[in-house]
């Protein structure tokens, strides 16, 4: 058996230069004047900021020269030395931060396109697709995506590209005021110094991956056991459990020492490869002061010009394992908005037209992967008509639900609502016609009234009451210290499964829609609720298309027609009166079913 993990990780990445590509389009989205302005001046108080800070070391030289002359000193222009050195200091301050200012918007603007661009692509994916992935991974693959896009941006603009540029500056500087030498010792020293970093920081970037996954490892493994909290209890599992989170803690433990350990090589290495530079730049600038060619202000000069290249290198190694790591984030975003939605409006759809309701499922096939689900499936709910389905459990009968939803598409086959096929019609006109009460009703975690009126806001405190009532959810509602606004917490645990489904039905009624799915939707409530919900149903359901999908039958004996769906075909159909008559499988279902409740 496969593992879970073993199963996602085949999982697409765009490659680095698609994914830039992507996310050009949200740096300069078409037509915006503003950020390529913005950009320009970024880039202007960059060019600033280098300036300034290749010229302070002279200032810096420079005054420690006059010092250096002692009593015979002009003392004036010693102040204006030291104060032009503060100007420049704070100069490089400021245009550095000026450049922030301008350029945060961009970074963020295409933060908050590309984020809810992914949140918006992953609302038109398919059932199966967030059927096969975890909710939690999605939202991290946005999350770190979006991450990705900032880092990337602010750090390449801001940390790589200035540092390039000083370098190059830097080199051209001391060329020209102290020779070739001085400038290809600093430059190579800086050069020897990032490749090195590159190098060792590739092959810790190996140990830190299995640092993390054990990391994620062991928060994976303490949230699903809390979350399993009953079920521990119900096993006595709790020193099993601890067992395993110490395993996994003890990994952790292990890459997060050799993680650190090969963090040390990084640090000896880069100051060893700083050392020598300086060692080789102060030995020539010293032997240039023994020979007179130099000052001590110069001497001063060439070390702070190392110096203060080097300083921002420190982090290059971080810097650098970020971007690629924000480069794969933003891939595996990039990849998730490039995945085709399975279903999909015709260019040529057309808004469907409910008059009556009408329901037909032509020789319907369906699978889930290699299992045939439905094997053929035929039958006619007429306009206005209240249909049951009943069968076995794992029959299909919830399949049908999702496939008139349009969830999935059929593999063959076609199902038409008032003679238009599905297939043919926008989805969003399909479904604001059908009224869904699932098996399984997940709550948003808010306010009861909030999970009611879902679908309809600002719908009128009459309206909710009135659809409450209906659902037999409103004597619950009044009895609660809070009433409409107690929340009904994480996925509406704090509800129970009767209530949930009382809840459903009446945001259900709210929507009121042409055609109604009920599945199973008052399985979890007592007979006498069961049948109160029943004659309010009745009521409404006169007007409208009724798909009533049933395990205890006692409750859709006044069906139209019944359809009895066994191993993914209709075995047999009629009403009840008949269907007892024929003395099949209804016929049996049911007089095991009397027996039961007898
Ligand atoms: N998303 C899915 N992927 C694979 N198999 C599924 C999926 N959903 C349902 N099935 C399978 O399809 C069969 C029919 O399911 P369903 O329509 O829910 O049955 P029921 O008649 O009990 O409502 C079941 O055997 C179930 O295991
Ligand atoms: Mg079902």
């Amino acid at each position: 058996m496969k593992s879970a993990e073993a199963i996602s990780s085949n999982e697409k990445i765009l490659t680095p230069l698609r994914t830039l590509k992507e996310l050009l389009r949200f740096v300069i989205p078409v037509g915006n004047k503003e950020m390529p302005i913005r950009i320009i001046l970024a880039f202007i108080f960059l060019f600033l900021a280098t300036l300034v800070s290749v010229y302070t070391p002279f200032l810096y030289g420079k005054a420690v020269d006059l010092v250096s002359q002692g009593k015979s000193v002009n003392i004036n222009l010693l102040w204006v030395v030291i104060g032009s050195y503060a100007l420049a200091r704070l100069g490089q301050v400021f245009f550095d931060e000026a450049k922030e200012f301008v350029f945060a918007r961009v970074a963020q603007k295409a933060v908050r396109g590309a984020a809810v661009q992914a949140f918006k692509h992953m609302h038109s994916l398919s059932l199966t697709f967030h059927l096969n992935r975890q909710t939690g991974g999605l939202t991290r693959a946005i999350d770190r995506g979006a991450k990705g896009i900032e880092f990337l941006l602010r750090f390449t603009a801001f940390e790589i590209v200035p540092v390039l540029v000083e370098l190059i500056t830097v080199g051209i500087v001391l060329w020209i005021t102290f020779g070739f030498m001085y400038a290809a010792v600093t430059v190579s020293t800086v050069l020897i110094y990032i490749f090195y970093t590159i190098k060792v920081t590739e092959w810790r970037i190996a140990i830190r991956r299995k640092m993390n996954v054990a990391d994620e490892n062991a928060s994976t493994k303490a949230i699903d056991s809390l979350l399993n909290y009953e079920t521990v209890k119900y096993f006595n599992a709790e020193t099993v459990e601890a067992n395993r989170y110490d395993l996994a803690m003890k990994q952790y433990e292990d890459s997060a020492v050799k993680a650190r350990a090969s963090l040390s090589i990084v640090n000896i290495g880069q100051g060893g490869i700083i050392a020598f530079g300086l060692f080789v730049i102060m030995g020539m600038a010293g032997e240039d002061i023994a020979n007179g060619k130099m000052s001590i202000g110069d001497f001063v000069v060439v070390n702070t010009f190392l110096l203060q290249l080097y300083l921002p290198l420190n982090f290059l190694g971080f810097v650098y394992r970020e971007i690629r790591q924000s480069l794969l984030d933003m891939g595996r975003m990039f990849a998730l908005v490039d995945q085709k939605p399975d279903i999909l409006d015709k260019k040529e759809a057309k808004i469907l037209k409910v008059e009556g309701g009408r329901i037909e499922f032509k020789n319907v096939k369906f699978s889930f992967g290699k299992r045939l689900i439905l094997k053929g499936v035929n039958f006619i709910v007429e306009p206005g008509q209240k249909v049951a389905i009943v069968g076995p459990t794992g029959a299909g009968k919830s399949t049908i639900s999702k496939l008139i939803f349009r969830f999935y598409d059929p593999s063959s086959g076609d199902i038409l609502i008032d003679n238009q096929s599905l297939r043919d019609v926008t989805q969003s006109s399909l479904r604001s016609n059908i009224g869904v009460v699932p098996q399984d009703t997940v709550m948003f975690n808010d306010t009861i009234g909030y999970n009611i009126s879902y679908g309809k806001p600002g719908t009128s405190i009459n309206e909710i009451n009135k659809v409450a009532k209906l659902s037999s959810i409103d004597k619950f509602i009044q009895n609660l210290d809070m009433g409409y606004d107690t929340m009904v917490g994480e996925r509406g645990l704090k509800l129970s499964g009767g209530e949930k489904q009382r809840i459903a039905i009446a945001r259900a009624l709210l929507k009121n829609p042409k055609i109604f799915i009920f599945d199973e939707a008052t399985s979890a409530l007592d007979t006498k609720t069961e049948k109160l919900i029943e004659k309010s149903l009745k009521k409404l359901a006169n007007k409208n298309t009724t798909l009533v999908i049933a395990h205890r039958l006692s409750t859709i004996i006044d069906s139209d027609k019944i359809i009895v769906l066994s191993d993914g075909m209709v075995a047999e159909e009629g009403t009840h009166s008949y269907l007892l008559k024929s003395k099949g499988l209804y016929a049996e279902m049911w007089m095991r079913q009397q027996e039961g409740i007898n």
